[in-house]
This record gives C-alpha cells, structure tokens and sequence, in this order.
C-alpha cells in the first residue's frame, strides 16, 4: 500500500529531549464487538442488548444497527494485515459474551469460541499481543430479561463466562480486561438511557455499578485461579474536572462530578469502600453492598486501564439541578463535541499515581472523531486527528516522565465503526470505512502511527517527547 508523506510532527520527527518510554511499552490499537464484528445472526450467536436497543425506533442515529458493523467477523485477517502494516504491539478487542453463551449462561456456542481462537492465534502468528475486554457492553438479551446488571445473578453469571472464555484462550493471553468504562454501562445504560438496555433509573444505575464491579472481582478470581501467569485490570473512563470559575459553589459542582464519574469506581477498585460524599447524596439510591463484597473488589489487579478523549468543565446549577457542563468557546472540538485538551490526559495520569497507586497504568483509549471524507485520489487526509494524537501521545509521555506507571498506549479505534447512539455517523477511525462496499482505506493519521510506533522500535531512536 503506498503511504502519503506523514505530516510532520514533533513527535514523530523527535526535535524534542530523550525519550522516557520504558522497555517494552506496548503501542496499540482498540476495538470492541459490537462496534466492528457484524455477523449478528451467524454461528449460533444470541441476541445482545444492542441488538434489541438499535430494533427499538428513535434510540440510534438514523436507525443504524450492528447486523454488518465492518464485517470484522469476516474480514479479520486482512486486518491483522493491515496491523502489522501499522506495526503496533497489541490489537485491543472484545470477546461478545452472546458469541460464546448465547442464553447468558448454561450452554456454551463451540463455533464463537472458535471465532476468537483463530482470531487469538492469527495475531500471535502476526507478532501482535492479543488484548482482549470480556464486557464491552453487549449482555445477552436473556440476562437483560431477567434483570440485567441491576440483578446480582449477572455477576455470577458473568463469572461463569469468563471462565469459559479463559479455559479456550488462557494459554495464550497474557492481559485481560474485565470490564469497559462500567460508568458508561450503568450511567447511560441504567440511568440516562442513552445507551442499550435504555433503562433509566437512578436507582437501577447505582444496582448496575454495583454488580458490574462485583462481577469484575469474580473474574478476577476466576483469571488468578485459571490463568495464573496473565496480567488482569480493568478499564475506567476517567476525565479530568475542572471548576468553571474559582467560586466555592463551583468547586463543589467539581468536587460532585469527580465523585459521579470517577472516585465511584476507582475508591472501591483500590480502597474498598465507595465515597461517603457521594453515599450521602445518592441516600435511599445507594447500591445493595452485601458482607464481603468491598473487600473482593478492593483485590489487588495488575493495571488499571484508563480511557479519555476530553475533560469536563462544570459549574453549579444554580436551581439546585446537577452541576451543568460548560462548553468553553473558542477551544478545539472533535464532531462530537469533546474538547480536545491533552493536559486533562496528563492530568487523569499523575491523579491516579498518586491518589491510588495502581500497579502499572495503560492508556486504552484515545482518539478523536472528525467528519472525514476522501478526496477525488481516494485518500483520506485527517491532520486534526495526526494533531490530536500527538498531542495526547505527547501528554502519556509526560505522565511518563512525572512518575505515572504507563505500560501502553492505545488509539481508539482501528477502524470507524458503530459509534454506539451515534450509529456510523462519527468516525474514531484510523483506517476509513466505505460503508457500502467496506473497503478499508488507510487515513493519513494511519500513516502517521505507523512512523511514530517504528521510530519508537528503533534502538536508537534520537527523542521523541511531544509536549503540549
Ligand atoms: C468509549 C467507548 C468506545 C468508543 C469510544 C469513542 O466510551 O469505550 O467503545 O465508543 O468511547
């Protein structure tokens, strides 16, 4: 494939000082099922609750639905190809739990294991590191009937899936991921309703949280007992709050938001108990905790994974309502209204050192959407997402060089894909996707990866720090 010339970056160009990028870093790129497989009806596999959310009219842009996605399921191999093109030291996937036990529980679908068994040993064959997420938020519908994760029978059942899906790929994995972002499984699951099942309960929310991190604690018993040599950690959506203003009330509204968001998950994660604030607020709402469960929670894990794409700036409703977002003019915005602000990045990084000391840290996505079109030569040029990925590289490197145990990094996403609600309207892609015929075409920033990671492969690379 022939590459454009790479826009040329600080990064990539190394004007800066020596590099800080521990031995064995791993550079990567993230994906999830729902978002790229397709084959929705094939070999056995059972229906998600994404399935039966992007069914039900009005919750999806423009009805759009997973049943093709990048036909990823089919067209694997050629994108492995094009990962070992890009050079990366590990491809991040998710393992579709109605692929491998299409009622939830019970029965376990021989041909989707199979499916991630080739898939498994096509990128070890290619030299990239399977990294693979067992929930990245498609539950069997059966489970969902029955209560979904508001019910603690999910946990348990989550549990009997991973063993599944480590007794058929443990040998050969050496990372897992329990969970994606469950803020985003519960809030906008259970809460908001933006996302599949479109439950929305303040109440049923808290339950999910609840069950989502207890479920992740049994698996993380399940991958110590079963796979005792790999490395197991979870992965949070964390952004970094500011205040709008210097005011108390504001601050307050900061302090509230970093307890929604973030110190829900990460304080019983590595302290083994939620929030009293937050506690408090939530009152009658509080999750059904039972004896024990904190102190499974607060196990020890190998890495915490961290995704972030923006941060939040938040002021005091002053009708009492929950602290408003403010959307600061002026500042660069990706097409889905994120403020591109690499310093959150930094930010996120050197808190979670230093608040809650995680054994190792990766960065396990990042990226940015922008409205990309090709050009009458079929390229697909993307100098804000090249602009935009250095820049986030550039703040890892920095957290890097303030203590921060990053072990990885990885761009969301490998391909544009199913954006959730979004349907296929916002591209996080490195590599385009026509949808109508799925042809794969390589964006500029693809190219710019691809040189940055093999600059990084050199032994003696001159210095690469981006700063921002
Ligand atoms: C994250 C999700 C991922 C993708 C990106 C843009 O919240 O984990 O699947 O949709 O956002």
């Amino acid at each position: 494939m022939s590459a454009p010339s790479s826009p040329s970056t600080d990064v990539a160009a190394g004007h800066r000082r020596a590099p800080s990028v521990p031995p064995g870093f791993i550079w990567g790129v993230a994906t999830a099922s729902f978002q790229i497989e397709g084959a929705a009806q094939e070999d056995g596999r059972g229906e998600s609750i994404w399935d039966r959310f992007c069914a039900t009219p009005g919750k999806v842009w423009n009805g759009h639905d997973g049943s093709v996605a990048c036909d990823f399921y089919h067209r694997y191999p050629a994108d492995i190809a094009l990962q070992r093109e890009l050079g990366i030291d590990a491809f991040r996937f998710s393992i579709a739990w109605p692929r491998i036990l299409p009622k939830g529980r019970g029965r376990v679908n021989m041909a989707g294991l199979d499916f991630y068994d080739r898939l498994v040993d096509e990128l070890l064959a290619s030299g990239i590191e399977p990294f693979p997420t067992l929930y990245h938020w498609d539950l069997p519908q059966v489970l969902e009937d029955e209560g979904g994760w508001t019910a603690r029978a999910t946990a348990e059942a989550f549990a009997e899936y991973t063993e599944v899906v480590v007794g058929r790929l443990g040998d050969r994995i050496h990372h897992w991921v329990t969970h994606n972002e469950p803020w985003c499984v519960a809030w906008e699951g259970y809460g908001s309703g933006r996302h599949a099942p479109g439950r929305t309960s303040q109440r049923d929310a808290l339950a999910a949280a609840h069950h989502l991190l207890l479920s992740h604690a049994f698996a993380v018993e399940v991958i110590r007992r079963d796979a005792p040599q790999a490395q197991v950690g979870i992965v949070l959506n964390i952004d970094h709050v500011d205040p709008a203003s210097a005011s108390d009330a504001d601050h307050a509204a900061a302090r509230y938001v970093d307890g929604f968001l973030n110190r829900w998950f990460l304080d019983p994660l590595f302290r083994g108990a939620y929030p009293a604030d937050m506690v408090e607020h939530y009152g009658t709402d509080a999750p059904p905790v039972e004896a024990g469960d904190l102190e499974l929670i607060a196990r020890p894990i190998d890495f915490l994974g961290v995704n972030n794409y923006k941060r939040q700036i938040v002021r005091e409703d002053p009708n009492g309502g929950p602290p408003a977002p403010v959307y600061v003019d002026g500042a660069r915005h990706t097409e889905k209204g994120w403020e591109v602000y690499p310093d959150g990045l930094y930010q996120v990084l050197v808190r979670l050192h230093r608040d809650y000391s995680p054994r190792a840290l990766y960065v396990t996505e990042n990226g940015a959407a922008f409205g990309d079109v090709r050009q009458h030569d079929g390229s697909v040029r993307d100098p804000e997402r090249c602009a935009y990925l250095e820049r986030y590289i550039g703040a890892t490197l920095r957290a890097i060089d303030a203590g921060a145990p990053l072990k990885g990094y990885f761009v969301w996403s490998l391909l544009d894909n199913f954006e959730w609600a979004d349907g296929y309207s916002k591209r996080f892609g490195i590599v385009y996707v026509d949808y109508p015929t799925l042809e794969r075409i390589p964006k500029a920033s693809f190219f710019w990866y691809r040189d940055f990671i093999s600059a990084q492969h050199r032994p003696a690379h001159p210095g690469s720090i981006g700063s921002s």
